[in-house]
């Protein structure tokens, strides 16, 4: 099993993960275990949890329908109740067990409830393992945008046990390498020339595989928790990744996110070669990779206007500049802030 040390909190992978989480519960007095889940992780996840974890049988279970659609206030109105009503108090715990949507919302909530609650997370999707669970993003979307309300607010361990993927769909688990991808891209030359290698989506979700990608991402965020600088460096695909899939979504469109991020980094990748940091090979093979795994989204007319415009409203934005982060070569990134909407619809007619 690997440790990884965050700021306040560790970061355990592996199948042993279990242990690890045994002796946190053992260690820390809670007055009771609250595990929010959706109906997917209760049938697929909770039972494989509680049988290694016995303390957890305890446990009140809140169950939410699954889906980025019910990553919303009106689902924290939900939880927020289901906490009141069975008498959590300032000394209970939330476990997260569930993807990124469940590790958002259930963060969001445990760092408002009663000015802030502990809460741990046990990712069970590729993409909340190597992402969402790490880093303390926590939030809900909001008329149509994307983690529009939320908080900074870390959660007290991560237990990463990839056991869980055994039951995730083939989508789900590309849907997380997206992240990896793009972590490489940003972060570790070495790490790309090693993804480039992998063809299978069985290699995707390798233990090591997913080691490297967090310890990548915890080395950022751990000098950057506030996303001042640094931690920008996470949002390559992003800004057109964040408005693609929101745009799809108003629109009913079957998306996920690390689908949008795939067609995001591509575009992006666009702009970065125009805008000369990275070379027209670097760029034809990022392209190529992405494209060999992930299929070309269609971005009709009315998709590219409702996209540019939550472009326009993106957090990522500083008044009227659109800030972007681009690799200035594989594996190094750099914060580019200025780029045109011409050269982003350029991007899109291009992808
Ligand atoms: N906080 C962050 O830093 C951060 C980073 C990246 C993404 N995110 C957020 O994460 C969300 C996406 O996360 P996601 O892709 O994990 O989505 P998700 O939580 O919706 O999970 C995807 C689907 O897989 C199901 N599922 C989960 N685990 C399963 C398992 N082991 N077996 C079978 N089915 C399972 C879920 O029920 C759901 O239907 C987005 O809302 C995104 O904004 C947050």
């Amino acid at each position: 099993m690997a440790t990884i040390k965050s700021t306040s909190y560790s970061i355990h992978i592996g199948e042993k993960s279990f242990d690890a989480l045994n002796i946190f519960l053992s260690k820390n007095t809670y007055s009771n275990y609250y595990i929010i889940c959706d109906e997917n992780t209760f049938e697929f996840c909770l039972p494989t949890l509680l049988f290694h974890s016995p303390l957890l049988n305890e446990a009140e279970i809140i169950e939410l329908e699954s889906g980025e659609d019910k990553k919303t206030l009106e689902t924290c109105l939900q939880v927020w109740g289901a906490l009141t009503d069975t008498g959590a108090d300032k000394k209970s715990l939330i476990i997260n067990l569930g993807g990124g949507v469940i590790s958002d919302l259930g963060g969001f909530v445990a760092s408002t409830f009663k000015r802030g609650i502990d809460c741990i997370n046990i990712p069970t999707t590729l993409l909340s393992m190597v992402d969402a669970s790490v880093g303390g993003k926590t939030g809900v979307d909001f008329e149509g945008i994307k983690n529009h309300i939320g908080t900074t607010s870390e959660p007290k361990g991560v237990f990463v046990n990839p056991v869980f993927l055994e039951t995730l769909s083939e989508r789900q688990i590309k849907n997380g390498y997206a992240e990896i991808i793009k972590i490489a891209l940003i972060a570790d030359a070495e790490f790309w020339k090693e993804l480039k290698k992998i063809k299978s989506v069985k290699e995707f979700s390798s233990e090591k595989i997913i080691a490297k990608a967090i310890t990548l991402k915890n080395t950022i965020v751990k000098k950057d928790l506030h996303e001042n600088d640094l931690r920008k460096s996470l949002n390559f695909g992003h800004n057109i990744g964040h408005a693609l899939e929101s745009a799809l979504i108003s629109q009913q469109k079957d998306i996920l996110h690390g689908e949008a991020i795939a067609a995001g980094m591509i575009m992006e990748s666009d702009i970065a070669q125009s805008l000369k940091r990275i070379s027209v090979k670097e760029q034809k093979e990022i392209t190529d990779y992405i494209s060999s795994i992930y299929k070309n989204i269609k971005i009709t007319k009315e998709i590219e206007t409702q996209l540019l415009k939550y472009i326009l409203h993106d957090k990522k934005n500083i008044g009227d500049d659109l800030c972007f982060a681009l690799p200035k070569v594989i594996g190094a990134y750099e914060l580019y802030c200025g780029v045109k909407i011409e050269l982003i619809k350029k991007a899109i007619s291009n992808y």
